[in-house]
Parts: C-alpha cells; sequence; structure tokens
C-alpha cells in the first residue's frame, strides 16, 4: 500500500444549525487522484476549506503526513505542502502570465513582496516559472497579460500558479466550470500531465471528465460520504445515479 498522505477523521463543520460537513473520514495516498462528486450545496468546498485551513472544523482531525495540521493556520498547511485553486478566479489582470507565476513563486520565499524589482526572476524562480508554464500549456502565452488571454487559459494559469509551491497535495475546485468544450479538453489533458507524485482532489461537476481523470471517486450528499469506489463502480452505482447522475448539471 503507497503510504496515506491526508487523512481526514470525522471532520464536522457547521453553519448554525447547517452541517455543511457532517463527518467525513477519508483518506488519500500519496500520488493518489481523487474525485469528489456530489450536488450543489453537498459541502464539498466546505470539505477543501477543512483541508486547507479557511475554515476551522467543528470537530474531527486533518492529518497530513502524520502531523497533524487541523488547528494550523492555512499559510503554514501551505508550507506542509496543500495547494488549492479556488472556484473563482484570483489573478492579476493587468500582469503578464509570466509575472503572476513569478509573484505566486515569490510569495513563499523571502522576496516576497519584491515584485517590482527591475530584474527578472533569479534563475532557480525562473526555472520554477517555465516549469509551471510548460505543464499548463501556457509556454507560448508567458508574456501576454492575463486580460488578454481565453478564460480557459486564466484557469490554466491559476492552476500554473498552484504548482509554484511544489505541492504534495492539491485542490482542484471545479477546474474546467464555465469552460467551452474544447477548453475543458485542453484543462483534462493539463490535469491528466501534472506529476504523478502529486496527490489531486478534484471537484467537478462534469462526471464524464471527472471519472477519465482519477484512481477513486468520493460521492457526497448533504455533508456526508454517500458512496466511495473506483470511476467503474461509480458510473454503475444505482444510488449515485438517482441522487447525481441522472440529474442535469447545473447551468
Ligand atoms: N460560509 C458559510 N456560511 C454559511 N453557510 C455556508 C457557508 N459556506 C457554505 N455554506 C452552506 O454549506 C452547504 C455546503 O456548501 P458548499 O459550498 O460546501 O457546497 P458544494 O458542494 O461546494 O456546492 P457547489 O457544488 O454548489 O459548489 C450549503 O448549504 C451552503 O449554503
Ligand atoms: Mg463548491
Amino acid at each position: 500500500m503507497p503510504e496515506v498522505l491526508l487523512r481526514l477523521a470525522d471532520v464536522r463543520i457547521n453553519f448554525g444549525a447547517l452541517k455543511a460537513v457532517d463527518g467525513v473520514s477519508l483518506q488519500v495516498a500519496a500520488g493518489e487522484r481523487v474525485a469528489v462528486l456530489g450536488p450543489n450545496g453537498a459541502g464539498k468546498t466546505t470539505l477543501f476549506n477543512a483541508i486547507t485551513g479557511m475554515l476551522r472544523v467543528s470537530s474531527g482531525s486533518v492529518v497530513l503526513d502524520g502531523k497533524d495540521i487541523t488547528r494550523s493556520a492555512p499559510n503554514q498547511r501551505a508550507l506542509h505542502g496543500i495547494a488549492r485553486t479556488f472556484q473563482i478566479t484570483n489573478l492579476f489582470f493587468g500582469l503578464s502570465v509570466e509575472q503572476n507565476l513569478l509573484l505566486a513563486t515569490r510569495g513563499l520565499g523571502k522576496a516576497k513582496y519584491s515584485m517590482w524589482r527591475s530584474d527578472l526572476g533569479s534563475a532557480s524562480e525562473q526555472e520554477v516559472v517555465d516549469s509551471a508554464l510548460e505543464r499548463c500549456h501556457l509556454k507560448p502565452k508567458r508574456d501576454l497579460t492575463v486580460k488578454e488571454l481565453a478564460y480557459g487559459e486564466q484557469r490554466q494559469l491559476e492552476l500554473a500558479m498552484s504548482l509554484t509551491s511544489s505541492p504534495r497535495l492539491l485542490l482542484l475546485d471545479e477546474p474546467a466550470a464555465g469552460l467551452s468544450p474544447a477548453e475543458r479538453g485542453v484543462m483534462a489533458n493539463v490535469i491528466r500531465g501534472l506529476p504523478t507524485t502529486l496527490a489531486l482532489i478534484l471537484i467537478e461537476h462534469d462526471i464524464d471528465l471527472a471519472l477519465g481523470l482519477v484512481d477513486r471517486v468520493v460521492v457526497m450528499s448533504q455533508g456526508a460520504v454517500l458512496v466511495e469506489g473506483k470511476p467503474d463502480e461509480i458510473r454503475r452505482n444505482a444510488q449515485v445515479q438517482e441522487i447525481y447522475l441522472g440529474k442535469p448539471r447545473r447551468a
């Protein structure tokens, strides 16, 4: 068995009387790729917030690589190897693709806030930026400003930015939301081509896209894990079809 990278034990997040995450236990191995599916409001993004530390859990524990990070701040968790992308893009639109990546790279190091230095990135920074550009199919776009990019390319850039911290666990919250079919294809290829040592948890409403990218699927409903299995098992599961797969995608 590969080593366990992330271990959630009975995680709960309550918003007043609402049990947004209602006792989720989940393990993700190093390099494993897991999809989290479930209808709107199932608690998927809230579960991500529990993993990244954006929200405090009401109870339960979050352990990364044997270390209990349940009470750690988001920046500490980032330093331990957790990265995420957001459902909403989070970029500097007036800066170039490369400048956005340099900013992301420097965000973690000593050179924080020194974006406006006249020199280009150091050799090691440049290496990180080049690798992220390559991985996310953005090399030809490096000198364009973000506002000159197509929406799909902006999402690719967001993913590229999350790679600059060399994470061990990457959380992708609906990376293909709002993309055209062609852009979804590119995004799927980008995700498929991520380092095999990087563990992924992918929230995605496009079932076919998600099931084609992962080793294992967790289906959530009303804050809890309804069923867990390999993509083929999930496709065949009657309960899943009833609560989720049979329903039309939201607009
Ligand atoms: N900060 C918050 N305060 C109060 N309620 C919240 C908050 N964040 C989420 N919720 C509620 O918690 C539940 C789970 O929300 P969450 O965003 O995790 O769902 P989701 O599975 O990501 O849905 P979607 O597929 O629409 O993104 C929903 O009922 C939502 O309205
Ligand atoms: Mg969500």
